[in-house]
């Protein structure tokens, strides 16, 4: 269980708070025993209306005697003149026990609670420091739904399950030892009886309660199921109205809910039927012994009247902590698995690292070389960029074509250090990217692609990315720029406006020219244009292009598309075909030596 000693870690800083769980533990174990032990005594005083204080036994306190010393103590501090007052003090010592008990407990529940809130947030906090710090590869390997869950369920399933057991750990087995001392002070022979008889007895409660685990496991599954029916079809709401899938899911959704039903009924009349099993055998075991004793018990010499009213409440109060016991151990497991996805998370290594003394950058003067670049995706994808040789000049417009696939946005996610090459290298004016400051390196490039992401904020906010010190200027200059001002003016309250409810409905064409501006703010010397126009219809498609031709006057363009009408004669085009550069030069001169150029043109006219 490495995971524990792990998780141990993050507890270190609570030891004042644990070692507070432990002595409310010690505490409720105390007066649990307290409770118990004068029950009997109260029924004494109740029935007979007096206490009889027992001879204190000679000797050194052992386990023989022990029960013998607790009752002279217990008798006399309950024994008073009258039988009234007997029972009042009785009464007085048992609520007093119980307050006591209950203090007890409800002090290691909240230390336990806030030792659990607390590692929970570190742990959360932990998790997305590392996510922060990951590589764009990291995220385009894995499901975003799976991080979120290791980010909020894992997270919340690893620290109730460990929190319970701990605090199980701290009080369970004191409670067991103690009560098994004073079963066997009250009467050894009735406990060994016990010790016999009970195992045979938690068999039938073992399997029942393993049965129920698989069940649970079972249903927990057929929830999984349900869960997942529910979001695939809400998110894909467009697609299940347009091709009219309602009936079809519906009934697939009832069909996942009948199945869970079913599972869940079953398990629960297991689960409902386990405890009362439980009690069942607890009179059985006593019941046996009773039985195969009872001549012993009868005539005192086991037992005396008041010894077996304790007997019977200790074995009972004892059934409790070993099942719970019995529990830490489902519940590590349960916790296993989450921590296994938690922690898996905060060991991921990622590769693109800044160099232990990176060199600054202060601008594009020269050139971008690319010299033998490769680029594999992880897996069996297969190689992306192949031997890739390109020179890029300041100031150039530099338009990259080919097929799906070919490579295209690869080759622009190479330049801020989305990604590294994997053999070959790429030098900014001399400088392998690798050797450079990466926030300086990618505050060069100024990014518009096909998906544009709005966050839950305001339009200055988002414009100002990561730049909350901007100033209103500089945001409304970029948004003239990106002739975003207009529309952004109009809305309801102009740069203040929060796009959480908004961002929905503004148009593609605002929401494309939104991150225009965005990528204008630190005025960057190189614009990386991955597909810009491509979500969008021809006509806002043109608008926009018009607005990117502006903004990009001055500026090395680098636009990935498929939108070849766009490219103007002089353009220098880059034509890209299975990850290898298959012709460079202007438009016009790939137009008179390229078939593909040819006819990915001709394709976009029929289109
Ligand atoms: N994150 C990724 N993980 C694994 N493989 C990838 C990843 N991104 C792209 N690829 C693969 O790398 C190759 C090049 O993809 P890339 O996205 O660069 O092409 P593209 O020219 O931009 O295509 P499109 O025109 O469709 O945008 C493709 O075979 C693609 O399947
Ligand atoms: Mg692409």
């Amino acid at each position: 269980m490495n995971f524990v000693q792990r998780y141990t870690r993050y507890l270190r800083p609570h030891a004042f708070r644990i070692l507070g769980m432990f002595l409310s533990g010690l505490m409720f174990v105390l007066f649990s025993g307290v409770s118990i032990w004068m029950a009997a005594d109260f029924i004494q005083a109740l029935f007979t209306g007096k206490v009889l204080v027992p001879e204190l036994p000679e000797g050194p306190v052992t386990i023989a005697n022990v029960a013998e010393v607790l009752k002279h103590y217990s008798a006399q501090m309950v024994a008073a003149g009258s039988a009234l007052e007997t029972l009042q003090r009785a009464i007085l010592f048992i609520v007093g026990a119980f307050f006591f008990k209950n203090i007890a407990l409800y002090l290691q529940t909240i230390l336990a609670a806030s030792v659990e809130q607390r590692v929970a947030q570190q742990m959360r906090d932990g998790l997305y420091e590392k996510l922060m710090a990951q590589d764009l590869a990291f995220f385009h390997q894995r499901k975003t739904g799976d991080l979120v869950a290791a980010g909020v369920n894992d997270v919340l399933q690893l620290n109730a399950g460990l929190a319970e057991a701990f605090s199980k750990l701290l009080r369970d087995p004191l409670t067991i030892i103690m009560f098994l001392i004073l079963l066997l002070s009250i009467s050894w022979q009735m406990t060994l009886g016990v010790l016999v008889i009970a195992p045979i007895a938690g068999i039938v409660t073992g399997v029942a309660g393993s049965s129920l685990k698989r069940k649970s496991k079972r249903t927990q599954a057929r929830l999984g199921v349900v869960s997942s029916r529910l979001n695939e079809t809400l998110y894909g709401m467009r697609i299940v109205q347009a091709y009219g899938g309602q009936k079809h899911e519906t009934r697939s959704f009832d069909e996942a809910t009948e199945d869970h039903y079913q599972h869940a009924v079953k398990r629960e009349r297991l689960r409902r039927l386990v405890p009362r099993l439980e009690e069942m055998v607890g009179v059985l075991v006593i019941s046996v012994i009773l039985l195969v004793a009872g001549g012993r018990v009868l005539s005192g010499q086991w037992l005396q009247p008041d010894d077996f009213v304790r007997f019977l409440v200790l074995l009972f109060g004892l059934l409790t902590p070993l099942v719970s016991l019995a529990e830490v151990q489902a519940k590590l497991k349960v916790a296993e698995g989450a921590a296994e996805r938690v922690f898996d998370l905060m060991d991921e290594e990622h590769q693109i690292d800044e160099v232990a003394q990176p060199k600054p950058v202060t601008g594009f003067k020269k050139e971008i070389r690319l010299e033998k670049v490769s680029l594999q995706y992880g897996g069996e994808r297969g190689t992306a960029l192949h031997d890739l040789d390109l020179e890029i000049r300041p100031k150039e417009r530099l338009v990259l074509v080919g097929r799906s696939g070919s490579g295209k946005s690869s080759l622009l996610n190479l330049l801020p250090r989305f990604y590294d090459p994997h053999s070959g290298r790429i030098l900014m004016d001399g400088i392998d990217l690798r050797e450079l400051a990466i926030s300086d390196l990618r505050s060069l490039f100024g990014i518009v692609s096909q998906d544009v992401t709005l966050f839950h904020d305001t339009v200055r906010a988002n414009i100002a990315y990561g730049r909350p010190e901007m100033s209103m200027d500089r945001i409304r200059e970029v948004a003239k720029q990106a002739r975003a001002d207009e529309f952004i003016e109009e809305l309801p309250e102009g740069y203040d406006t929060n796009l959480g409810n908004l961002g929905e409905r503004l148009s593609g064409g605002q929401r494309q020219r939104l991150s225009i501006a965005r990528a204008l703010l630190l005025d960057p010397p190189i614009l990386l244009l991955d597909e810009p126009t491509s979500a969008l219809d021809s006509d806002v498609a043109e608008e926009i292009q018009k607005t990117l031709d502006e903004v990009g006057e001055g500026r090395t363009v680098i636009t990935a598309t498929h939108r070849l009408s766009a490219i103007r004669p002089d353009d220098r085009v880059v034509l890209l075909d299975e990850g290898r550069l298959l012709a460079d030069g202007t438009h016009t001169d790939l137009y008179a030596s390229s078939d593909l150029y040819r006819e990915l043109l001709s394709r976009q006219v029929e289109a």
